[in-house]
C-alpha cells in the first residue's frame, strides 16, 4: 500500500492507471477508520483493480461550533487498518492543497439538502458535494462506495453525480453495527459510558418501528411517536429529528410503503448521532 499526500501526484497516478486500462474504486472518508469504512473497502475490490481510500477531514462541511478541531485523526492507525483491508492507495491531502488561497467554487444540490441533516447543519451538504466532486476529479474513479449510514449524503451524492453527468458508479452499502446494534461511527468515541448505553435507543427504536411496520402498522405518526418516546427515555438524549421519508425525494410521507425510510438524529451532550433504516426491510 502506498500513501499519496499531494493532490497533483494523486491525479497523475489516477490518470496513468486509467491509461493502462485499470479500473479504480474509491472510498472517501474522514479517517479514524472502523469496520463501517472497512466494509466499503472490501466491497470496493469487487468493482476495480485498484482501491483508493481518501482520508481528509473536510473543513467546509463542518459548521461553526461543530467538531472540526476535535474530530479524531490518526493516520498511522488508519494506515495499518487500511493495508489490512486491502487498500492500494491512501490519499491523504493537506487542507491548503485542497483549498488553496484563491479557491472559489462551491457545488450545491438544491431541494434534498434542505431537510433533515441539512436543516440542522446549514451548509453541511454544500461542503460534502464540493469535496466529493473535487475528490472525484482527483481520484478519477470508475466506482465510488458510500455507506447508507449517511442516507441523505448518499442521496445527495447520487443527485449530484446524475445532474453533473459525472461518469462514476455510485454504490450504497449497508450500515455496519456494533454487536449491540449501535451504528458504527468515528464519533461514538466521544460518548461517556452512560451516553453510550442511552444511544442504543436509536437502533432499538428503529428495530421496534420495523417490527410494527412489518406487523401491518401503516400510520407514520404512530410509529414516530413510538420511536420518539423510546429515545426520550435516555436522560441525556435531545432529539434533533425523527422523520419517515420517501427514499429518493426525502420528503415526509403519511403512509408506510416500500420506499419509506425512518431517519433519526439525536444529540447526547454535544455528540450528534444518526441512524436510519427502510421500514419494510429486515434490519442489517
Ligand atoms: P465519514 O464519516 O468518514 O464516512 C465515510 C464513509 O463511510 C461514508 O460513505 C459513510 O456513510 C460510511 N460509513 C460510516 N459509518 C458507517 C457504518 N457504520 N456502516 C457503513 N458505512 C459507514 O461521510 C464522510 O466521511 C464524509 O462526509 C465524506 C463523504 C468523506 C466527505 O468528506
Amino acid at each position: 500500500m502506498e500513501t499519496i499526500r499531494q493532490v497533483d501526484e494523486m491525479q497523475l497516478r489516477a490518470l496513468a492507471l486509467r491509461d493502462t486500462g485499470k479500473r479504480i474504486a474509491f472510498v472517501p472518508t474522514m479517517g479514524y477508520l472502523h469496520e463501517g469504512h472497512l466494509s466499503l473497502v472490501r466491497a470496493a475490490r469487487q468493482y476495480a483493480d485498484v482501491v483508493v481510500l481518501s482520508i481528509f477531514v473536510n473543513p467546509t462541511q463542518f459548521g461553526v461550533g461543530e467538531d472540526f478541531e476535535s474530530y479524531p485523526r490518526n493516520l498511522e492507525r488508519d494506515s495499518a487498518m487500511a493495508a489490512d483491508a486491502g487498500v492500494d492507495i491512501i490519499f491523504a491531502p493537506e487542507t491548503a492543497d485542497m483549498y488553496p488561497r484563491n479557491y472559489a467554487t462551491t457545488v450545491r444540490v438544491d431541494g434534498i439538502t434542505e431537510t433533515l441533516c441539512g436543516e440542522s447543519r446549514p451548509g453541511h451538504f454544500d461542503g460534502v458535494t464540493t469535496v466529493v466532486s473535487k475528490l472525484f476529479g482527483i481520484v478519477q474513479p470508475h466506482a465510488a462506495l458510500f455507506g447508507m449510514k449517511d442516507f441523505q449524503q448518499l442521496a445527495v451524492v447520487r443527485r449530484m453525480t446524475l445532474d453533473l453527468n459525472i461518469p462514476v458508479e455510485i454504490v450504497g452499502m449497508p450500515i455496519v453495527r456494533e454487536a449491540d446494534g449501535l451504528a458504527m461511527s468515528s464519533r461514538n468515541k466521544y460518548l461517556s459510558s452512560e451516553m453510550r448505553q442511552q444511544a442504543l435507543a436509536l437502533s432499538d427504536s428503529i428495530h421496534n418501528a420495523i417490527q410494527a411496520a412489518q406487523q401491518g402498522e401503516t400510520d407514520v405518526a404512530t410509529i414516530m411517536d413510538m420511536v420518539k418516546s423510546r429515545i426520550k427515555g435516555g436522560q441525556d438524549a435531545r432529539i434533533d429529528y425523527v422523520e419517515i421519508c420517501h427514499d429518493s425525494t426525502l420528503k415526509p410521507i403519511t403512509r408506510i410503503d416500500e420506499h419509506s425510510v425512518l431517519l433519526v438524529a439525536v444529540f447526547f451532550g454535544s455528540t450528534r448521532l444518526i441512524d436510519n433504516h427502510y421500514l419494510l426491510a429486515p434490519m442489517d
